[in-house]
């Protein structure tokens, strides 16, 4: 491989690194790839971002003799794959590159699904468009439709090959035809990169079981428990109920790392050809037309003993790294992180040169924790403390994911109110599971961890509300946290079937492939009775769609939304949480939207004073009523209102 530059080569630009390395590595690849009609434009963008590829690499692989060989043979994959890239995404990477903030349009809004619960297959997801347009939604998560084991494989999270696709669902053919039609219905398709391990049955693990010394140094192998017990003892259980500890014994008695399950074999990212490898798989997936990926289980890619091995500071040069890979070779490519962990370390995976858009999940689980405890407190203090995120990126907010609702608030916020994180995660698994008294919720415990004490929930938002016993606040809940994910800013995200208030699926544990894991119970297929019932006002799903639609509508035309900026509002009332979004002209109270929101099922008043900044007369745009505020405010029962001064 050459690795130096031809001496016939023009002089370097300036962005040629101190230490000439950036040069050479761009010099030596020109050498081969320079000729090729595809290169000019690679080459542009090559030389903007190849010094942060470099830099991010060689936090990792630095230390090698054949590091800049290393970082070569990456940049030549790469572009590889940008001259595989069809026109019309080259086309759309110039079009994001001019706009690079397209994704904090008020107008954004996503829904995520399984194929095969929702549609069946591709065809039935492509027949399913006009439902999405109808819903408006721009985004569409479809949940790892790749090649994975049967009967178990994660729900799509272990992959088999990046490059296929389950064969009920239909060929990865049929895959680009629908982010193409997808695309073309203003809608973008959003897959996952689940970088962090891959499925036992993928060809790399195969090899290396029986013994392929090459693609053993691809995963975590060791030959007995000394490596494993050693690390152990700073790791967290993830799957508890599965396997205990973090790794899996082989047939022939070697160990393998396996942080979910024993069938999920984590990458060895210390191995820079694990890197490319993977990165050709990225840009692979890009090419397909996908617009997000979803990066799935970022924290835990890298391992260093004595650690957690959760949130490494090599996890993020990892991040940064694929993300210059991003722009060099499919710009118009986003990363959204799928980091659930403490909230310091969920932001610290969120910047432009990282991941651009993040799971909420701190959001999500306060969400729930004030439902269950009618006190707005740690809701209102993440917003005011944790909602701002960095120029160039956003939240996306959601109720509830396919996976389990960990409480994943921080301890110390917790105590600023007095609260006992521990004690109040059990209260919260007791209410959710319905072990509590007078609860409406019907969750079901997922992970129960008794030697920790740790325990997650299960249910769809339906059930959590306690639409299934007829509890009659449900509706009004579900339209309550749908209403603060589509009022806070950021990308909404709305799992599909909870728009039409779809309950849980207990047939699952009749299902040995997915009895062991209660997630599924929130999975349930695509309801087409439901479906039909959501244009009938006079049922729950009608309701709860009508509601949503309205909200959706109205988010729309409200500039105020775009972006992520938020004022909190403290209400002064124990069960009323405010915020204002300011109009993108500036923070005048009189222009932007005051939200206000009830979390109890009794009345709760505003007072006069507190209201006292504000103009004497607003309208609330969701109820169409205007209301004197000179007077104070009360809120019905879960009601929430979007104002705006009067005339706005
Ligand atoms: C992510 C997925 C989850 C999966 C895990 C392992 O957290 O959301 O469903 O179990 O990764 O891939
Ligand atoms: C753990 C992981 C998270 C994953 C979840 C799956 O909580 O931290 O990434 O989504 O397990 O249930």
């Amino acid at each position: 491989m050459a690795t130096t530059p031809t001496s016939a080569r023009p002089a370097v630009p300036p962005w040629r690194a101190p230490d000439d390395q950036t040069g050479r590595i761009h010099a030596a690849v020109q050498a081969g790839c320079g000729r090729h009609a595809d290169w000019p434009a690679f080459d542009a963008r090559l030389r903007r971002h190849v010094a942060t590829l470099r830099n991010e690499l060689a936090w990792l692989y630095g230390s090698r003799d054949d590091f800049e060989a290393v970082v070569v043979r990456l940049v030549q994959t790469a572009f590889e794959a940008w001259c595989g890239r069809p026109a019309v995404l080259k086309a759309l990477d110039e079009q994001r590159e001019r706009d690079p903030q397209w994704f904090q349009s008020q107008r954004m809004l996503g829904g995520v699904c399984y194929v095969d619960l929702f549609a069946g297959d591709f065809r039935g997801i492509e027949a399913q468009i006009p439902y999405f347009q109808e819903l408006g939604l721009t985004y569409l998560h479809l949940m790892p439709p790749y090649l994975c084991p049967e009967p178990h494989n994660d729900g799509g999270y272990a992959v088999s090959s990046y490059r296929a696709t389950k064969p009920a669902l239909g060929t990865i053919e049929d895959l680009r035809h629908l982010a193409e039609k997808l695309r073309e219905a203003g809608i973008s398709l959003v897959l996952d990169f689940v970088f962090n391990h891959t499925s036992d049955e993928h060809e790399w693990a195969v090899a290396a079981r029986a013994g392929d010394p090459v693609c053993r140094d691809y995963y975590h192998i060791y030959p007995d428990r000394q490596q494993p017990d050693a690390f152990e003892r700073t790791l967290r259980e993830i799957f508890p109920d599965e396997h205990p500890g973090a790794f899996s014994q082989l047939d022939d008695g070697r160990w393998v790392w396996t942080t979910f399950h024993s069938y999920q074999w984590d990458l060895n990212y210390s191995n820079p050809e694990v890197f490319r490898a993977m990165a050709g798989e990225m840009l692979f997936i890009a090419n397909l037309g996908v617009e997000f990926l979803r990066m799935d289980a970022v924290a835990f890619v890298w391992k260093r003993l004595g650690t957690p091995c959760e949130s490494l500071p090599e996890a993020h040069h990892l991040l940064r790294a694929y993300n210059a890979l991003a722009r060099i070779a499919a710009p118009a490519l986003l990363f959204k992180s799928e980091a659930i962990v403490h909230p310091d370390e969920v932001v610290s995976y969120i910047s432009p040169a990282e991941c651009q858009v993040s799971y909420n999940p701190l959001q999500m689980a306060l969400l729930w924790n004030t439902l269950a405890t009618r006190e707005v407190n740690l809701l209102q203090l993440a917003l005011e403390e944790r909602h701002h995120l960095p120029e160039g990126t956003a939240w996306v907010n959601y109720v509830r994911s396919h996976d389990d609702i960990g409480w994943t608030f921080a301890d110390e916020d917790a105590a600023r109110f007095g609260i006992d994180g521990f004690d109040h995660r059990q209260f919260l698994n007791r209410f959710y599971v319905d072990r509590f008294p007078g609860s409406f919720a019907r969750g079901v415990p997922f992970q129960d961890n008794p030697a920790t004490g740790d325990c997650r929930i299960s249910g769809t938002c339906a059930a959590l509300c306690g639409l299934e016993q007829g509890d009659p606040h449900a509706v009004a809940r579900i339209l309550l946290l749908h209403g603060v994910v589509l009022s806070s800013g950021g990308i909404p995200l709305i799992y599909l079937g909870d728009e039409i208030g779809q309950g849980n699926d207990a047939g699952y544990a009749d299902d040995p492939a997915r009895a062991g894991d209660s997630r599924w119970v929130h999975r349930p297929m695509r309801d087409p009775r439901r479906h039909a019932e959501r244009l009938d006002p006079s049922t729950a799903a009608g309701r709860i769609h009508a509601g949503l639609r309205h909200l959706i509508a109205l988010r729309r035309h409200l500039p105020a939304f775009a972006g992520g900026r938020l004022l909190p509002f403290w209400s002064r009332h124990p069960a009323v949480l405010g915020y204002r979004r300011p109009a993108p002209q500036g923070d005048d109270a009189r222009g932007g939207v005051l939200v206000l929101a009830n979390f109890s099922e009794r009345p709760a008043s505003v007072l006069p004073e507190v209201l006292s900044a504000q103009p004497a007369t607003m309208v609330d745009l969701i109820g169409q009523t205007a209301f004197d505020l000179r007077a104070g405010l009360t809120l019905a029962p879960y009601q929430m209102v979007w104002l705006v001064a009067s005339g706005a």
